[in-house]
């Protein structure tokens, strides 16, 4: 017999659970009533989710500092209804182009409460910040200096982060690490001392204080403090911006810090090692909206060689984290959780690397069957893409038995609209 569960892991969303019947409940809706309803592949997002993290993460600075803004890496889910959600519990916005900085705009952020980052931000990308007034420019290097100066002109200053490298590196992905001194982001630990007695010297600049980001998904939080040590020598600056980087859940066996001890970690070496009363900034992406989100599919095919393989209606799409990084999901029936069938979990693109799970206990999957993965909402719309021509999927927000549609899905249509002659 295979194992049924009734337990769900933390990956999956604040509130959600098995109902006695078996099914999968996500913020009071009925998982495969909601694939029914709107279609596969779809991300679910969890309203209440979304706002209880962003709710602990700003009463966790407030237990420990009165000076502390907490900015949405809004990198993660870049999508308007996020934004709003994200805005209207008063938290502030990290944006790294001008594509997110018209969203950040539109789903409310105030413009003075907004970060632009960037390595090779353009012209136009800096005229747009300034005639937006966006609040703070991080700037990344020693060209961006000249660019933006030359954007000020005899206008009003502008307010600035240095974005400098501190040399440490935690331990995650290769292509997500940014904290070492080869990175292709800020300033080294040898230039920075150059580049702030630049920027401070501007006239049109106004340097408020340094920047770094160390990587994402870091499960541990000594390179954290580590990273704080190393750039204390860079001098007494009001405001820091500590970056974002906490790793979360996908799975069962993944135990990240909780966000608590995260921003204690923080809040205590700067206050130890750069000295009290500084200006705390913090910029989680991930760990603000990725267990928010499941991505529910439907089981399109059942085949047994080698590997039973279970291809679903979606992949790499909508989920490159797979393919990019190596990265681990879970997986489930919606209304049959349990295991029994060892499965290869694949996308329906046209490549042998499109393989969402490549090890997942299913419970007898059939054709038909919906299928969660949880821990999809950061980085899954974000990068999701129309490779063999499909479309992406919507995001539909769900809280209290309530479910709407706030990004719909795409159309064929929309594949040619971009079209001219
Ligand atoms: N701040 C800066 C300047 C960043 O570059 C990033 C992420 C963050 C904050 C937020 O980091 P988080 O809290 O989400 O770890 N596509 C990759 C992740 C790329 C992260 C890029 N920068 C993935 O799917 O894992």
């Amino acid at each position: 017999m295979p194992a049924t569960r009734t337990q769900l892991s933390q990956a999956y969303p604040i509130g959600s659970r098995i109902d006695e019947d078996g099914r999968l409940q996500l913020g009071g809706c009925d998982a495969v009533e909601l694939a029914r309803e709107f279609g596969t592949p779809a991300y679910i997002v969890s309203e209440d989710d979304l706002r209880a993290r962003a709710q602990t993460f700003v009463e966790a600075f407030r237990a420990r500092t009165t000076d502390f803004d907490v900015l949405f890496a809004s990198k993660a889910f870049p999508c308007t209804a996020i934004y709003r959600v994200l805005a209207s519990e008063g938290i502030a916005c990290d944006v790294a182009s001008g594509g997110e900085l018209a969203l950040a705009l539109r789903g409310g952020f105030d413009p003075a409460r907004i970060y632009l980052h960037g390595n090779a931000k353009s012209i136009a990308e800096l005229q747009y910040a300034r005639e937006a007034g966006v609040g703070h420019i991080v700037v990344d290097n020693a060209d961006e200096i000249e660019r933006l100066e030359a954007v000020v002109g005899d206008g009003t200053p502008q307010p600035v982060m240095l974005r400098v490298t501190p040399d440490v590196r935690g331990r995650t992905n290769d292509k997500i690490s940014t904290g070492q001194a080869d990175s292709k982001f800020g300033f080294s630990m040898v230039d920075a001392p150059g580049a702030i007695e630049r920027v401070q010297a501007s006239e049109q600049l106004d340097l408020v204080g340094l920047h770094m980001h160390i990587g994402s998904q870091i499960l541990e939080l000594e390179p954290f403090r580590l990273s704080i040590e190393a750039i204390a020598p860079l001098g007494d600056f009001g405001t820091y911006n500590l970056g974002g980087g906490l790793g979360v859940a996908y799975t069962a066996d993944d135990e990240p810090p909780r966000i608590a001890d995260y921003v204690a970690a923080k809040v205590d070496t700067v206050n130890r090692v750069l000295g009290p009363g500084k200006r705390i900034l913090d910029e989680p992406g991930r760990a603000l909206v990725a267990n928010s989100t499941v991505t529910l599919y439907t089981v399109q095919s059942v085949k047994r060689n080698v590997s039973t393989w279970v291809g679903v209606d979606g992949g790499m799409s909508d989920n490159l984290r797979p393919m990019l990084y190596g990265s681990v999901y879970e997986a489930q029936i919606a209304d049959r959780f349990g295991g029994g069938t060892l499965s290869r979990l694949a996308g329906k693109h046209c490549e042998s690397g499109d393989v969402i799970v490549r090890e997942v206990e299913l419970h007898d999957p059939r054709v038909g069957d919906v299928v969660v993965t949880p821990a999809t909402g950061a980085y899954g719309h974000a990068m999701a893409n129309n490779y063999n021509g499909v479309p992406r999927p919507p995001v539909i927000m769900v809280s209290h038995g309530d479910a709407r549609v706030v990004v719909r899905r795409e159309t064929y249509d929309d594949l040619f609209a971009r079209d001219v002659g």
